[in-house]
């Protein structure tokens, strides 16, 4: 009887909903577990304030659920963001971007005193890497990204909808680095944001998880960092 992957996002989404506190504003981020969160705050929605949210998508799915949203400069501090993650290792270090939300989502959890990660277990790794990192840039300088990531032994592409670049929220475009095994995070994420036209990296080393809900076969697993 083991459980589907939906089924362990579902688990988590709800499992998520003790770490909200009520009478407060909560920090979401984005993706299908965040969804999954997201339908059950509903249930809450009434003893919450309301929500910052970290994208378009976010935003659309809690304010059709009545969930009020709030502008992120209107907000000074959250006690939570709770996110999803691509990958997330034993000290809470994550890749994330999948969604292509990546900046957003970082300028949120900065907000944020905890950062609640929910995942299902196949989210967990040793090294950060195998899951490839996005990257967002400004158009005119993806080239020369795309050849600093190669020099570190990466392979950078521009990531496509419908044939063309993706456009972001922020009205740039994604580049996902395969090849890469990110052995310290944080320098790692230090050095490629001075890279001229980074946006934002994917890796969430100085905005890492404090604590993750990791949906296993055996239930939720609470990992603290
Ligand atoms: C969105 O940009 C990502 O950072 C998501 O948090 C990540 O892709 C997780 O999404 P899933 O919950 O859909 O796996």
């Amino acid at each position: 009887n083991s459980l589907s992957q939906d089924q362990l996002k579902t688990l988590v989404g709800q499992a998520a909903l003790q770490y909200v506190v009520p009478g407060e504003i909560v920090g979401v981020g984005t993706g299908s577990t965040v969804n999954k969160f997201i339908d059950a705050l509903a249930t809450m929605k009434d003893s919450i304030r309301g929500a910052v949210s970290s994208s378009v998508a976010s935003t659309e799915r809690l304010r059709a659920l009545g969930i009020t949203v709030f502008d992120a400069n209107e907000v000074e501090s959250l006690s939570v963001y709770i996110d999803g993650a691509d990958e997330i290792d034993g000290k809470g270090f994550m890749v994330k971007g999948g969604g292509a939300a990546l900046t957003r989502e970082k300028i949120v959890a900065a907000l944020a005193r905890r950062f609640v990660c929910i995942a299902d277990e196949s989210k967990l790794v040793d090294v950060l890497g195998q899951f490839p990192l996005p990257v967002e840039v400004i158009p005119m300088a993806a080239a020369q990204i795309q050849r600093r990531f190669e020099a570190m032994g990466g392979q950078a592409t521009l990531r496509q909808k419908d044939g063309l670049p993706l456009v972001t929220d922020n009205g740039q475009h994604i580049l996902d680095v395969r090849g890469l095994a990110i052995r310290d995070p944080l320098a790692f994420e230090s050095s490629v944001n001075q890279w001229p036209g980074v946006i934002t990296v994917g890796v969430f080393a100085h905005q890492k998880a404090s604590l993750c809900l990791l949906g296993t076969a055996q239930g939720v697993r609470t990992l603290e960092f």
